[in-house]
Formats: structure tokens, C-alpha cells, sequence
């Protein structure tokens, strides 16, 4: 293993022309006006036992520190102009780099404004993550129960009720609620943070809330982003002013590797030892401001299995370093993790040790980590692209841009001076694109355009996007619509295209179910959704992997993944979800909770749509047959030599190491998902008949279908 040589290169500190906003004696009196509340909360508690005093006085210490974080956060100072500015025009542009405290505190701002008493405050997030962790953050500041004045909505988690005033949700759910009721009617504000991010759900939300408006004035809308590219924001929301919150940012130094590396993930490991193990570091650190651990640590990776990997791979090494060095705690955070350990990366560390957080993307600006002087980062993120030749999107590692690597960058100097850590070289820098391409202009937009038809915006083309989708992705998205049946050959939406709509889930898999009535098996469907809802049902300890698979053996189906996954769903039901049962077969019970739940979700959702909970039984053919209808494009054919090609497109894929079939290698497969990391690889795969094409989707394969087939025929 060779370590990434690293060279200090420069101070990177780009000076910002910035208008800070300063109205710190008013804030100040509303501070105090806000504390007596809590004062007497705490003073009628006095005549109580030991006991409860004890767990009052941890309560008011902790209320305390809120307090005193509360006031420190840059966004402090501003909140009277904020609200002004906010209560003067109906749109306003927030810019202020991350960890200022916009997206925690203005909502409140507003609740203290008054805002609330006659409407709901949302307040959007491109990632589930990050609205659930902000709500529970935003509740316990505000010291109420979380789910009622305060709550979140994800898909599949609604922690919301009748009380609801600050309601964080992601972008996407407050799409589907402009569904149900198209003028929001709730709502008094809405806030789409994280603006930058440009994720589809959220370019559709600034169209349809500014159409909103339109009708609606007294909806006033607050765009937050942590980029200073407001102006496009503004001139789309005619002319809305852009108010800068100045943040803090201490300096922070950039070193680069001298060559590419090959393996990031080696690099990253090394790195962050080498940071670890540094006696400069020691020197460098200001113990009191950091805990006197040294200063955290915080590494990107693309997605959940380089992180495990990763947390491995570091955790192997722990017990190996020297006596003398500090203690090392390493901490996971990716979308698809359990709340409760989400939560472990706000927590403070034992005191003098070393936090290392080990991040996708999502630590790049929806949350702010407190603590981190180290930004170890690896210039990749995964990422959706489309391909509107086929009409199928993919998730893909690539580099990521100019404006990432910045943001990544400032992660290290919110508290202290800082130093980042770049595994690539400055070159490679330089070449960097200026920022992302938004999502709207990389992904199928098929879903967006169902949605958009749902509410009643039929003409997509002339739709008011800030930015539109690429005319070839229209119409692909059209056509995929179209053969999956959602839409007819005017482009109205069907009556299927409507029910598909209904379902909080990608078209495909909505056609898919709705379908299953047809073959008999919605409730095996239902349950194969439910368990392709979570990332991971069994979870492997890394001195038990051989015993792990053997396990795994037990449920294996020779119909592939998702008859696999029923099998460990149907167990599970037998044995009534029993602890030592899971503990026994390696199966992640908290996964299988949550696999539950959205079983019972979707149910409901059936139930509603007037869908009987059929069972196929023994007859699972009737399930590979059903997910045609839905996955048609997702069907490659084995080669001579043992690879695979996809029949929309002829490209070479593999099948996944996690997936059951990979050593089985089917002549024609079916797969839920395609992720390009080192290879395209295919992920949940079922093996199909490729006579079952032309018959279950013949607008596809109708004329072409077994033609492909035989021209692609592999030779035994
Ligand atoms: O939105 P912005 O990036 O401007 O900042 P924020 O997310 O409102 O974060 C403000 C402060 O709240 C930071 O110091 C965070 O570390 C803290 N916070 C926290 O301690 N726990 C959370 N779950 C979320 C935020
Ligand atoms: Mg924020």
C-alpha cells in the first residue's frame, strides 16, 4: 500500500463580496423575551424528588447550551432584518454558507413572528436525513415533543400531526401534495433549502409554487442555498431580493495528492491514519476549543458499501496503533442508515477522542457536523444519470465539481482553522467542472411528468421550469410512460397512468403493482417492494462472513432476488419477527421493522385503491412474469463470455456480488437497478423467459423482441 503523497499547496480562502446583515440589539431583547419560558419551566419544578431534579437540572443544562449555540450562530444577528425582509416580499433569496443556522432557526424566526398562527411552515429537504435529524434537532430547541408542534414527513415516515407548525419534509412529499391539494392551501410559508442542491423534486417545486403565488399572494416562499449563485433564483422569482448572511470561516489549508490515486478508498484510509497519527496535529490543535481530542475528522464517500468498507477497514486497524495516540471512534452517516445511529455523529465524542465521520455527500451542506477540523476528500460522488438514447438511469460514480470540492472544503473551518485533505491533484482541480449539472438535465423525468399530468399541467414542454429537461429526456420520458401504459397515444394520462400516480413510488414499480392484481400476486409484490425499500437485510460481522453465507443459502430461490427476499419476509412472519430467530440468520431486525412498516403502508395505499391482497401461492412464475410489465427495460442477456447485454441498448453489465444469481448466471435476466462503480453492475435479479416479453409488453418488444433476443443469443 503506498500512502497518497501530500503536498501543502495553498490557503484556498475565496473572498466573497458580501452584505452582512447587522440588527444585533433587537435581536438580543427577543432573545430574552424567548428564555422566560423556559426560566419558568424550570422554577416550578423546584419542590420535586432528587430524582426528577437531577433529570431537570441535565434538562436546563442542555436547554442552556442550546441557548448559548443559539445565539452564536451567525444567523442570529440578522433575524429582525430576515423578517422584515421576509414580511415585506412575497419571495426572498437566503444566501449563507452551511452551518449559519438558516435552516434550524429561521423557521423559528417566523413561528416567533407569528407566521404560524394561520398556517403551516414547510420547509423542504432534498434528503430524508437531513429533514428527519432537523426536526428532532428543531424540536428539542424549542423543547416540544417532536411529531407535534414540530415534525417531519418522508416517504414512508410521517411524524407529523393535527398541531403540525414547522413541518420539515423532502421536496419530493411536498410534490405529492400539490396533488392532493394544488394550491397548498395550508401552507403560510414555504422554504426550499438546500436550493443549490437542484435536485429534480425541487426545480418542480419552484414552478409550481411560484404558479401557486400567483394565484395565492398571501403564500409567501424563502429559497435558502449555501452557493453564492443567487441570481438566477431571483430573476425567476421576479426580481426577489437576496440577502446574505455573512458565516463564519476560519482558514482552511488544501493539500493534494502529487499523482492520482488509484484507490480512493486506500487513499482515504491512509489519510485519515496519517491525520490521526500526526504529532503536529497536537500541536496544532487549541485543546479547548476542540474537546482536546485534536480536532475531527470527516471523510466523503460515494454510498453506504465503501463506507461499511471503509468503518472496516479502519476498525481492523484501531486496535493496531500505538499506545500513545488519542482514541478513534468512527462514525457512519448515510441516508439509508438507522435513525437512532444518524443521530451518534451530533453527539459529542468521550472526552480526547477522535471523532472520524465517515459521510456521503449528505455532510457536504444539508448537515452541519459540529467539531471538524480534518476534511479528508476522495473529488467522487455517486450520482443519477440518464441516458435518454435507452431511457434508463443509472447511478454512477463520477467526480464531482469545482463548487462541491469548495463546500467540502469549508466543512473543516466552521469552528477552528482547518485542513482538507484532497486525494486528487490540483490539476485534476483545475479540469473540474464549475458545479453540478442540475438533476433535471441528467435524469428520466418520467415520474416528474406523471405527477405534473396528476395536477393538471398537461403540456410539460412549456411548463415554467427555472431550467428545462433536455427535449430528448421529454420525450423519451414520454414514450416510457406511454409503453408502460400511464399515458395514451394523445399523451393524456390513463386511467392506470392515474391510479400509477396515486402510489408514492417510482412508475415502474406503481405499473408493477397495479399489475399484480392481474397476476394474482399483490401481496408478494407488495412484500418484494417493501424489502427493496431498504438497503440491507442481512448484515455480515466480519469474522462470521462464511457463516453468513451459508445462512443466506437457507432462503435462496433459484427464482432469483426478489423470490429470495419473500422467502426471509415469510420466515420472518413466522416466526413472529423474533429476536434470537434474526440474531440467529444474520438478519438486520431494524431493517426488517422498517420493512414492515412500508408493507403496511402500501396495503393501505392498496386498500384504498380498491386492490384485493391477492396471493399467488406456490405459483411465483406469476411474480417474475408481473415485474415485466413494470421493468421491461431492465433485461439483459448472457454472452458466450459470461457477461452481460442489455437488450434496450446492447451494453456490457454484470451481475452484482450481493445479488443470489451472481455464481447462477441466467440466460436472460431482469434487474431492479443498474450502479456503475467499477462496472455497471446489475442489482436485485430475476431470471425471465424472453418469450414472456413480446407477450407482457408488446408496445416494447412487439416488433422487435425476439429478434433482439436471437440476435443477442448466446452460444452454449
Ligand atoms: O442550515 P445551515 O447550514 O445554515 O445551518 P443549520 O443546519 O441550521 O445548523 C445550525 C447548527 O445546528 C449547527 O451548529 C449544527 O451543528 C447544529 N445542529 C445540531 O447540533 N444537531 C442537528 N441535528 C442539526 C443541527
Ligand atoms: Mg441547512
Amino acid at each position: 500500500m503506498v500512502p497518497p503523497t501530500l503536498n501543502v499547496k495553498k490557503i484556498d480562502k475565496n473572498s466573497k463580496k458580501r452584505q452582512a446583515l447587522q440588527q444585533r440589539q433587537r435581536v438580543n431583547n427577543n432573545n430574552n423575551n424567548n428564555n422566560s419560558n423556559n426560566n419558568n419551566n424550570n422554577n416550578n419544578n423546584n419542590n420535586s424528588s432528587s430524582l426528577k431534579n437531577e433529570t431537570d437540572l441535565k434538562k436546563q443544562q442542555k436547554q442552556n447550551e442550546i441557548k448559548q449555540q443559539k445565539v452564536n450562530l451567525p444567523v442570529f444577528s440578522a433575524r429582525d432584518a430576515l423578517l422584515e425582509n421576509i414580511r415585506k416580499h412575497p419571495t426572498v433569496v437566503i444566501i449563507s454558507e452551511t452551518g449559519t443556522g438558516k435552516t434550524t432557526q429561521i423557521p423559528q424566526f417566523l413561528r416567533e413572528d407569528g407566521w404560524t398562527k394561520n398556517g403551516v411552515i414547510a420547509i423542504t429537504q432534498p434528503r430524508r436525513v437531513a429533514a428527519i435529524s432537523i426536526a428532532k434537532r428543531v424540536a428539542e430547541e424549542i423543547d416540544v415533543e417532536l411529531g407535534k408542534e414540530v415534525g417531519y414527513c418522508v416517504r414512508f415516515d410521517d411524524k407529523t400531526s393535527e398541531q403540525t407548525k414547522l413541518k420539515y419534509m423532502t421536496d419530493g412529499m411536498l410534490v405529492r401534495e400539490a396533488m392532493i391539494d394544488p394550491m397548498l392551501k395550508r401552507y403560510s410559508v414555504i422554504i426550499l433549502d438546500e436550493a443549490h442542491e437542484r435536485t429534480l423534486n425541487t426545480d418542480v417545486l419552484f414552478a409550481l409554487i411560484k404558479g401557486i403565488q400567483a394565484k395565492r399572494p398571501s403564500l409567501h416562499i424563502v429559497i435558502m442555498s449555501a452557493t453564492l449563485d443567487a441570481e438566477m433564483f431571483s430573476r425567476y422569482f421576479n426580481a426577489a431580493p437576496i440577502l446574505y448572511i455573512e458565516g463564519r470561516q476560519f482558514p482552511v489549508r488544501i493539500y493534494y495528492c502529487e499523482e492520482s490515486q488509484k484507490d480512493y478508498l486506500d487513499a482515504a484510509l491512509v489519510t485519515v491514519l496519517q491525520i490521526h497519527l500526526d504529532v503536529n496535529n497536537g500541536n496544532e490543535s487549541n485543546s479547548n476549543e476542540d474537546d482536546g481530542n485534536g480536532g475531527d475528522i470527516l471523510v466523503f464517500l460515494t454510498g453506504r458499501e465503501e463506507i461499511d468498507t471503509l468503518e472496516k477497514l479502519l476498525n481492523e486497524r484501531i486496535p493496531r496503533l500505538p499506545s500513545t495516540a488519542k482514541q478513534l471512534l468512527v462514525c457512519p452517516i448515510y441516508s439509508a442508515m438507522p435513525q437512532e445511529q444518524q443521530m451518534k455523529v451530533f453527539e459529542r465524542a468521550p472526552k480526547g477522542t477522535r471523532k472520524v465521520i465517515i459521510a456521503t455527500n449528505i455532510a457536504e451542506t444539508s448537515l452541519t457536523i459540529n467539531g471538524i477540523r480534518y476534511v479528508v476528500d476522495t473529488g467522487v460522488v455517486k450520482s443519477r444519470l440518464y441516458n435518454a438514447k435507452i431511457g434508463i438511469d443509472t447511478l454512477t460514480v463520477i467526480p464531482i465539481s469545482k463548487a462541491s470540492a469548495q463546500q467540502r472544503t469549508g466543512r473543516a473551518g466552521r469552528e477552528f482553522p482547518g485542513q482538507c485533505y484532497r486525494l486528487y491533484t490540483e490539476d485534476t482541480f483545475a479540469k473540474l467542472d464549475h458545479s453540478s449539472i442540475p438533476e433535471i438535465k441528467r435524469s428520466n423525468i418520467a415520474n416528474v411528468i406523471l405527477q405534473l399530468k396528476t395536477i393538471g399541467i398537461d403540456d410539460v414542454l412549456s411548463f415554467d421550469f427555472l431550467e428545462r429537461p433536455p427535449l430528448p429526456t421529454v420525450q423519451k420520458s414520454l414514450e416510457q410512460l406511454y409503453c408502460l401504459d400511464a399515458l395514451d397515444k394523445q399523451g393524456k394520462l390513463t386511467d392506470l397512468g392515474k391510479r400509477m400516480s396515486q402510489f408514492p413510488l417510482e412508475p415502474m414499480y406503481s405499473k408493477t403493482l397495479i399489475q399484480s392484481q392481474e397476476f394474482g400476486c399483490v401481496e408478494e409484490v407488495i412484500i418484494i417492494i417493501s424489502m427493496l425499500s431498504v438497503e440491507s437485510i442481512f448484515y455480515a460481522p466480519k469474522d462470521k462472513l462464511a457463516e453468513v453465507e451459508a445462512i443466506k443459502k437457507i432462503f435462496f430461490s433459484p427464482e432469483g432476488d426478489h423470490l429470495t427476499l419473500l422467502n426471509v419476509f415469510r420466515e420472518y412472519q413466522k416466526v413472529n419477527g423474533n429476536l434470537q430467530w434474526c440474531y440467529d440468520h444474520f438478519i438486520n431486525t431494524k431493517s426488517m421493522v422498517k420493512v414492515v412498516n412500508v408493507f403496511e403502508q402500501l396495503v393501505e395505499y392498496c386498500t384504498n385503491s380498491k386492490i384485493k391482497l391477492t396471493s399467488c401461492q406456490s405459483e411465483t412464475e406469476q411474480v417474475r412474469r408481473c415485474f415485466i410489465t413494470g421493468f421491461f427495460l431492465n433485461v439483459a442477456v448472457l454472452q458466450p463470455d459470461k457477461k452481460y447485454k442489455t437488450m434496450a441498448d446492447n451494453r456490457e453489465i454484470h451481475i452484482h456480488p450481493t445479488s443470489f444469481l451472481f455464481d447462477v448466471k441466467p440466460q436472460y435476466i431482469l434487474y431492479n437497478e443498474l450502479t456503475i462503480t467499477s462496472k455497471p453492475f446489475a442489482r436485485n435479479v430475476i431470471p425471465i423467459e424472453p418469450t414472456w416479453l413480446p407477450e407482457l409488453c408488446p408496445k416494447y418488444y412487439g416488433s422487435k423482441p425476439v429478434a433482439t433476443a436471437a440476435a443477442a443469443e448466446p452460444q452454449k
